[in-house]
C-alpha cells in the first residue's frame, strides 16, 4: 500500500484540526498601540494607517476601554506634542501629553489592564531622533540615558505599570532601573526593545507620530542582516534588568523571534509594526487580500514564531474574532 504515511489524516475535520492545533492566539496576548496628540479637539486619522488615528484624551479614554472589554491584555501608548524642542523635554515634563493621558487611563482602568508606555524622545525632539545630539550632530549616548532615567521615572509617577524604552541606547534598561528602584518604583517593570531593526518598516508610524526626522536610525538601530547582534542585545537586557524583551518589526525578523524565545529567561514580545499593518491593510481595500484571514494568520504565525505577547494595531478587532 503506498503511500504509507498519511499526514492528511489529521486533516480530515475540522474537529481534527482543532483537536491537534499547536498554536493558540487569545486576546490576552494582544497589546494595543495607541497614540494621543496634544491639543486635538477630534481624533485625526494617520492615512497610512488607515482605521487608525492620533486620539484625543477623550477619544483615547473610550478606545482604551473597549479595548480592555474586547480583553486584549495591554496597551502602549505614544504621544504626540504640540511643541517639540532639542532634548524632548515634553516627553519628561509631567504635564507633557503622554504623562497626562497615563493619568487619565491609569484613573480611568486601575489595574485593570498592563499600561505601558514608549520610553523614547523621538516623538517629542525637533530632529526626529531617539535621543540628545551632540556638537557633531550625532545621538549621544550617555546623555540620551540622563533623560531615559527622568523620564522613565516621570512615566511611573503618571500610572504606567510597564515601560517600553525603544531607543536602542547601550545601557539604558539599567540606568533606567537603576532610576526606577531610586525614586521607590520597584514594582514597575521594563519591556526591553532588546533586538530593534533598522526598518523600512516604520514608514507609517514616522506618519503617526508627525516624527520630525530627516536621516536615518542606523547609527543604534540594528542592521536587517544581523542575527548574532540580536541575541547579545537580549543577553544584555536582561542582565540589565529586562523583566520581558521584544522583538520588532516581527513578520520579516520572525527568525530572531525564534532564536530569542528559545533563549530568553523573560517572555518575549513582538511588535506587529506599522508597515506590516499597512501592507494588510492596502492589499484588502484592493481586494487582494481576505483582510480578517491574513491578520489572524499573521498573529498566528507571530505566535508560532515564539511570542508570548504581540503588539498590534489589530489588537482590539482581532481579541473580538477570538472571543
Ligand atoms: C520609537 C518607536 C518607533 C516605533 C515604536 N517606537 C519608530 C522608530 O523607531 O522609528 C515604530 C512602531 C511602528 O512602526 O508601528 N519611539
Amino acid at each position: 500500500m503506498f503511500p504509507e504515511h498519511r499526514p492528511r489524516r489529521l486533516r480530515t475535520t475540522a474537529a481534527l484540526r482543532r483537536l491537534v492545533s499547536e498554536t493558540t492566539l487569545r486576546p490576552r496576548q494582544l497589546i494595543l498601540p495607541m497614540f494621543v496628540a496634544e491639543g486635538a479637539d477630534a481624533p485625526r486619522p494617520i492615512a497610512s494607517m488607515p482605521g487608525v488615528v492620533q486620539h484625543t484624551r477623550d477619544s483615547l479614554r473610550k478606545a482604551a476601554v473597549e479595548a480592555v472589554r474586547a480583553g486584549v491584555g495591554g496597551l502602549m501608548l505614544f504621544g504626540i506634542p504640540a511643541h517639540r524642542d532639542a532634548t524632548g523635554s515634553g516627553g519628561i515634563d509631567e504635564n507633557g501629553i503622554l504623562n497626562v493621558a497615563l493619568r487619565d487611563l491609569r484613573a480611568e482602568l486601575g489595574d485593570a489592564t498592563v499600561l505601558m508606555a514608549d520610553t523614547c524622545l523621538d516623538e517629542f525632539t525637533d530632529h526626529g531622533h531617539c535621543g540628545v545630539l551632540d556638537e557633531n550632530g550625532a545621538v549621544d549616548n550617555d546623555a540620551t540615558l540622563e533623560l531615559y532615567a527622568d523620564m522613565a521615572v516621570a512615566q511611573a509617577e503618571a500610572g504606567a505599570h510597564m515601560l517600553g524604552p525603544s531607543g536602542m541606547m547601550d545601557g539604558q534598561v539599567g540606568v533606567i532601573r537603576r532610576a526606577l528602584d531610586e525614586a521607590g518604583h520597584t514594582e514597575t517593570a521594563i519591556l526591553a526593545y532588546s533586538a530593534k531593526y533598522a526598518s523600512a518598516f516604520y514608514g507609517p508610524f514616522r506618519e503617526a507620530v508627525d516624527s520630525q526626522l530627516k536621516g536615518d536610525r542606523k547609527t543604534y538601530q540594528q542592521d536587517p542582516g544581523n542575527a548574532r547582534e540580536a541575541l547579545r542585545e537580549i543577553e544584555l537586557d536582561v542582565e540589565e534588568g529586562a523583566d520581558a524583551i521584544m522583538i520588532k518589526p516581527a513578520l520579516p525578523y520572525l527568525d530572531i523571534l525564534r532564536q530569542a524565545a528559545d533563549v530568553s529567561p523573560v517572555p518575549v514580545a513582538a511588535y506587529n509594526i506599522s508597515g506590516e499593518y499597512a501592507m494588510v491593510e492596502a492589499a484588502a481595500a484592493n481586494g487582494w487580500l481576505d483582510r480578517e484571514r491574513t491578520i489572524l494568520e499573521v498573529l498566528t504565525s507571530i505566535r508560532r514564531a515564539g511570542a508570548d505577547m504581540i503588539l498590534t494595531y489589530w489588537a482590539t478587532e482581532a481579541a473580538a474574532w477570538l472571543d
